[in-house]
């Protein structure tokens, strides 16, 4: 049998073993329509704002920011949808808090710069709402991390980290091949966050990218609040959509855990050049120490036995690319060279091949079914995968297919990291945020076509 042949017989009969598809959609709908509120409608809180209004079973009823242009594009989309126009919440940094008191919610989305998540997840578990999907990031110090976790709890509430990575088509298709065991037994992963942020992090207070070296009140968007977390903090600021795939992949928090961490990072250059190569020497930030290394790699062991490499590399000029690479017994993938080799079926020992055969013959049943719902939802249609998980599982009034102690652990990389560098590059420990449910809890992401 050749290997086109191989990969059509044993690819398709495993897939459908292994992925069974949902045989009702609708079975289980306990509240047909969600009552949602976003807490920061930028950029990014836009995106999910046009996915919601794009959704029957989604009614927008409230949104909330503090910055009227991102107000007024927000409005302007709203007006040329279907939909109702939301009430505003806007003029105080906590009108949001007044939102969740006098609005009827079933969840909220929050999109807001880092340092807001822990208190805003917490004021609305604390407002009685049982599902909050929050952008990346949980939190910035380890106890917030804690704080969320036990805040959960205690409301016997879901909080689902909005990483929308872990949706990617190729991560999926590889997923799916992992399950099926096409790689052997998993020993090594890799994945990260390398993305040249130099023009996020420096804009001209009139485009979102570029244009300019200001940041705080003279930048708008992200160069607002986000440079501020590369001048003040060293570690990996960004780990989320590189380890939401890969936990995935070993099934952390199901069956096993981060045990430990240690984390690396190179010198800071990359910001301070740009802005002398942008606008000069002269200009007032060009006297910035930036505290970010411009890569900072950080080694994880797991329970299992596995090791995972994260990197986070935003401050120097180089094309995008998330780094992933799942590596066992029988075989290894790698995203950047978009190549595969499977012992005893790759055509040529020691040599790579395409994946592209390999994805097409894996694609996820989930994204079989819904590609055509995804197209043009953002970032090649991920986004439209992690908020359909959302909403489906809270008209089930089900657990989320990412749950709080999986956003903890991924989110706790930033301030183990930021440990680790600061006491010389030590090992820590890793919490263990499901208090040794970890042992007992089973894989619940993306098993069928449903969502
Ligand atoms: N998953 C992804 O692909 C992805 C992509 C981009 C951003 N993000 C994440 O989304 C979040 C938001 O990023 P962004 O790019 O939209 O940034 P942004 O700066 O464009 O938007 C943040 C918004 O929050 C608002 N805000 C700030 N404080 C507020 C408050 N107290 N109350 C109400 N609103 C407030 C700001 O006015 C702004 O409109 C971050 O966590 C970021 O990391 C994720």
């Amino acid at each position: 049998m050749n290997r086109k042949e191989f990969v059509k017989n044993t690819g398709l009969a495993t897939a459908s073993l292994a992925m069974m598809p949902a045989m009702n959609l609708f079975a289980g709908i306990v509240n047909p329509t969600v009552r949602t509120a976003i807490i920061g409608v930028g950029l990014r809180g836009q995106n999910h704002l046009n996915l919601l209004l794009r959704r029957k079973d989604v009614d927008v009823v409230a949104i909330c920011d503090i910055d009227d242009r991102m107000l007024t594009m927000s409005k302007s989309m709203i007006s040329k949808s279907d939909k109702k126009m939301p009430k505003v919440y806007t003029g105080d940094p906590y009108a949001w808090k007044i939102m969740l008191e006098k609005e009827k919610l079933d969840t909220v989305i929050i999109a807001t710069p880092w340092e807001w998540h822990k208190e805003m997840i917490i004021g609305s578990l604390q407002s009685g709402i049982k599902y909050v999907g929050t952008e990346v990031m949980l939190g910035i110090t380890l106890q917030d991390h804690w704080d969320v976790v036990q805040e959960a709890e205690k409301h016997n509430a879901h909080v689902m980290m909005l990483e929308n990575v872990c949706y990617r088509r190729d991560v999926m298709a590889v997923l799916n091949m992992v399950r099926q065991g096409l790689f052997g037994e998993l020993v090594h992963l890799q994945g990260g966050y390398q993305h040249d942020l130099r023009e996020v992090k420096f804009n001209d207070g009139e485009k979102a990218i570029g244009g300019g070296c200001e940041i705080g009140d003279k930048a708008w968007s992200e160069a607002q609040w986000r440079t501020h977390h590369s001048i003040y903090r060293n570690g990996d600021l960004y780990p989320t959509h590189g380890i939401g795939p890969v936990a995935h992949y070993i099934n952390i928090n199901r069956g096993n855990r981060m045990v430990n961490l240690s984390s690396f990072s190179s010198k800071a250059r990359g910001l301070h050049d740009h802005i002398l190569k942008t606008c000069g020497s002269d200009h007032p930030n060009a006297k910035i120490n930036f505290k970010l290394g411009d890569v900072v790699t950080t080694n994880i062991g797991c329970a299992n036995g596995e090791t995972i490499l994260l990197q986070h590399d935003t401050n120097l000029p180089r094309p995008y690319s998330l780094g992933f690479r799942v590596q066992g017994t029988e075989g290894i993938w790698m995203d950047v060279n978009k190549s595969i080799y499977i012992e005893g079926k790759s055509p040529k020992s020691h040599q790579w091949e395409p994946q592209q055969e390999w994805l097409e013959k894996y694609d996820h049943p989930l994204w079989a079914k819904w590609s055509k719902e995804a197209e043009g939802s953002g970032h090649g249609g991920m986004d439209f995968y992690v908020i359909h998980a959302f909403i489906e599982s809270i008209k089930r009034k089900q657990e989320l297919p990412m749950d709080v102690y999986d956003a903890a652990a991924w989110s706790a990389i930033t301030p183990l990291s930021e440990l680790s560098i600061e006491r010389g590059n030590e090992t820590v420990e890793f919490p263990d945020f499901t208090n040794g449910k970890w042992m007992y809890r089973k894989p619940v992401f993306a098993l069928n076509d449903e969502f």
